[in-house]
């Protein structure tokens, strides 16, 4: 099973499903797309769901236990997450909980903006949710963005091996870029 945590308005979710439909026998038993949000998860359904008997939805809130949530520990075999870990306010608790949620040898995929650019602080920075962890001590100075380094000492001390950064096209990274990590098992 695919957990999507903060799916929002499913603009990760879209880039996921068209990867899954492009691999042969890729295909999940379940893709379950959650968000701290329920209107989310209407909307997602309703445009994302026909075709797709396989993908569900579910509220989930990735700052609280799996178990709170109504999801046991242990049950996915892959967890993405596409520009949300950032609005977490305690971001090692999150990715702890998250790597609960993940079976052994299971992949935690984060994709994320490493690196302050203006225009993302003008326009997320209008939201009260982009401030929730700015100031931490793992993050950047003036946002809530975690630069790479940052990444892998909070991964790896959250419990991850064999983290590994990589940019949309599958290169290491240095600006926008997905860190793909695995689940140490
Ligand atoms: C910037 S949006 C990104 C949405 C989507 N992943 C995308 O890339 O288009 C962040 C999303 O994370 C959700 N979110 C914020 N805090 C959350 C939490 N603690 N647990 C789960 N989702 C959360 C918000 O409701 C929002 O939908």
């Amino acid at each position: 099973m695919i957990v999507e945590v903060g799916g929002g308005t499913g603009g990760g979710t879209r880039a996921v499903l068209d990867a899954l439909a492009a691999s042969p026998g890729a295909l999940p038993s379940r893709y379950l797309f959650t968000d701290v949000s329920r209107r989310f998860l209407e909307r997602a359904a309703a445009e994302l769901g026909p075709g797709r008997p396989w993908f569900e939805t579910a509220l989930y809130d990735a700052e609280r236990p799996a178990e709170e949530n109504g999801l046991g520990p242990g049950v996915a075999d892959v967890v993405v997450a596409t520009n949300m870990l950032h609005a977490a306010a305690d971001l090692p608790a999150a990715l702890r909980e998250l790597g609960r949620l993940l079976k052994p040898g299971g992949r935690l995929v984060v994709n994320e903006l490493i690196a302050n650019q203006d225009f993302g602080t003008l326009v997320f920075g209008l939201t009260d949710g982009w401030w929730r962890g700015a100031g931490a001590p793992e993050r950047l100075p003036h946002g809530p963005l975690v630069g790479v380094d940052g990444w892998r000492a909070l991964l790896a001390a959250a419990g991850y091996s064999d983290i590994r950064v990589i940019d949309l096209a599958g290169r290491r990274a240095d600006g926008q870029a997905g860190d793909r990590r695995h689940r140490a098992g």
